[in-house]
């Protein structure tokens, strides 16, 4: 029987050598029954060895084998890449794994017995799912939570909480924390992308559709204004050809800088001190400017004067946002990252420069929006500052991105270092 199963395709006639010493048989498909009574029978196996060691199991069997499945079974907590934490009917902290300590960057011994909401600034609707879990005993699931954590740091976490054991009501209750910002800043950095192109060819090929009949309109305009015999009707004219200008100059604006790009070496710290120089001189005297600099920063391959413009652009809108008030103070940070992704490329080195402002912030429902051309909350904004900014740093493989809230707004802008990226 066990021979007939060995070989599934033809079975050899004769032994092409008959005094070979006979090999172990072949491992068995997983097509054959075999398989699965020997796969069936090592787990059992495996089984038989935990438990039976267990004093689940056999409550005569020795302590010394108990620690040692208790050493086992913490070692798999301490592992894993979720942060797993035990706490006790008034939400106090009787375990953490060491993905848990990270995640909230606090060492068990010193947490041990402190309540989950000192631990977190106002957590209030998180902590009564907690509460409500522990007394229906029914698992609390939330997904993209946004905790603060002491002094102000903020995380993403996708949650779940449950009961740890079957009691009515549940003693203590399970907490599983997995952070999730790496995962939205690259969805949020691909939907930036995507919303940039799509702009981009939209714009091009309006632009295009103006551009050319508006051209045609205003040399026409200019040729009836020479066969105009009353000089009074050049009015009319003349609005028509300064309002083609005007358009021209629009549709120009949208499409961004029209030269080719002149590429070198260049070095962000300059541009960041030009920058600052003419801010300056904007700012009146109750807006302060601070630096941070690290200045390990290699330069980067690209367009100076353009990268000047695209800075310039996002350190003017903190300063109109800041507006008339005192106090205000806006800082120019840089720092580099690595191994960083941007879109779907990951860059050995990044520049990172942080443009942050402490002025009202942009509005939740606007910020979607700031990256698209006419998009605008300042009545005399042409809303292209952003859009031209995102530009030209994307076409240095980079991207700018957004992070506000009253009091706190981040304009971020990442640049590949290095020739290629
Ligand atoms: N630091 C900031 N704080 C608050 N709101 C901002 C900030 N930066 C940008 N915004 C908002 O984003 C909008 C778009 O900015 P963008 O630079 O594209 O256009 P604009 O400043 O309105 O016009 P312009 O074309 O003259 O730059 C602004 O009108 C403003 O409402
Ligand atoms: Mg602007």
């Amino acid at each position: 029987m066990a021979a007939s199963l060995r070989y599934h395709g033809a079975r050899p006639s004769a032994d092409p050598l008959p005094n070979r010493q006979i090999a172990p048989a072949a491992a068995p498909s997983w097509r054959d029954d075999r398989y699965h009574n020997q796969r069936d029978a090592h787990s059992r196996r495996l089984r038989e060895n935990w438990f039976g060691s267990c004093s689940i199991a056999d409550g005569n069997r020795g302590d010394e084998t108990n620690v040692l499945l208790k050493d086992y079974y913490h070692r798999v907590v301490e592992g894993l890449s979720i942060a797993v934490l035990v706490l006790d009917r008034n939400l106090r902290l009787l375990f953490m794994n060491p993905a848990a300590e990270t995640l909230l960057e606090l060492s068990f011994r010193k947490a041990h017995q402190l309540a989950l909401p000192d631990l977190m600034i106002g957590a209030e609707a998180f902590i009564a799912g907690l509460r409500h879990c522990l007394s229906s005993g029914h698992p609390y699931l939330e997904r993209e939570l946004q905790l603060i954590l002491p002094p102000a740091r903020i995380i993403t976490v996708d949650c779940t909480a449950a009961p740890l054991l079957e009691r009515d009501p549940p003693v203590e209750l399970l907490l599983e924390l997995r952070q999730v910002d790496w995962r939205l800043r690259i969805s949020r950095e691909e939907n930036i992308l995507a919303q940039h192109h799509t702009t981009r060819a939209l714009v091009r090929n309006l632009a295009h559709e103006i551009k050319n009949p508006l051209g045609g309109l205003r040399g026409a305009a200019q040729l009836l204004e020479r066969e105009l015999p009353d000089p009074e009707l050049r009015e009319y004219t003349g609005i028509i050809i300064g309002e083609a200008d005007r358009l021209r100059n629009l549709v120009d604006r949208m499409l961004g800088p029209n030269q080719l790009p002149n590429h070198g070496e260049v070095s962000i710290h300059e541009i960041l001190e030009r920058v600052c120089g003419l801010i300056r001189v904007e700012a009146h005297a109750g807006i302060r400017i601070d630096r941070d600099y690290d200045p390990s920063i290699p330069t980067l391959w690209g367009d100076a004067d353009q990268l000047m413009q695209a800075l310039l652009n996002v350190v003017r809108n903190a300063l109109e946002a800041l507006g008339d008030c005192r106090g205000g103070v806006i800082t120019l940070r840089s720092r580099v990252q690595r191994q960083y992704t941007i879109g779907a490329k990951r860059h050995k080195l990044v520049a990172r420069l942080d443009v942050a402002d402490n002025g009202p912030g942009i509005p939740p429902e606007q910020q979607e929006q700031i990256f698209y051309p006419m998009i605008s909350g300042r009545p005399d904004g042409t809303g292209l500052g952003l859009s031209i900014a995102q530009n030209i740093v994307n076409q240095h493989g980079g991207l700018i991105e957004c992070a506000s809230r009253p009091g706190e707004t981040v304009f971020t802008l990442l640049l590949p270092l290095g020739k290629s990226g």
